[in-house]
């Protein structure tokens, strides 16, 4: 009886360790997966100008005037999610830098911010 018993809570809670592992893995994998969206989206419209690591340096970045923006900088990194997203929506006066909106979709455009911040570190901004 005791034996029984005991077996039974061994198999419930066994089942629950791998039960959480499954769950965690899950979960850790969805996370890395999120800002990954944005980076064929980067390497198709962005890098040429922007560059691998998005320090502007891609191979027209800096043929123009301005230069592409280097998403290192502590400009770019103390400007908000909301205020980058609008320069890519909307493009930047003035600028080589054109307006997305009509050829990428909202969704292409905060995923392709995400790996823009994934790529410098982070916002500075709240931290
Ligand atoms: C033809 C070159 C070019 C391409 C392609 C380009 N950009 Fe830009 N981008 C620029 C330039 C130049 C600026 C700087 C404008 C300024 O300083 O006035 C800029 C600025 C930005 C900024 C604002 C940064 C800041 O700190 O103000 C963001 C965000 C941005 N680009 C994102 C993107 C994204 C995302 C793509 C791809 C979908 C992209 N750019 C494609 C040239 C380009």
């Amino acid at each position: 009886m005791n034996m029984t018993l005991s077996r039974i809570v061994l198999v419930l809670v066994m089942g629950m360790a791998v039960w959480g592992m499954v769950t965690w893995s899950g979960t850790a994998r969805a996370a890395e997966s999120v800002p990954q969206k944005g980076q064929p989206v980067y390497e198709k419209y962005c890098l040429l100008c922007h560059g691998p690591e998005g320090r502007g340096d891609g191979p027209q970045g800096q043929l123009m005037k301005p230069p592409a923006a280097n998403f290192k900088s502590p400009q770019s990194k103390n400007k908000s999610d909301a205020e980058l997203l609008k320069i890519i929506r909307e493009g930047h006066p003035n600028s080589a830098m054109t307006k997305w909106a009509g050829i990428l979709s909202e969704e292409d455009m905060k995923q392709v911010l995400s790996y823009i911040r994934q790529l410098a570190g982070g916002p500075d901004k709240g931290l």
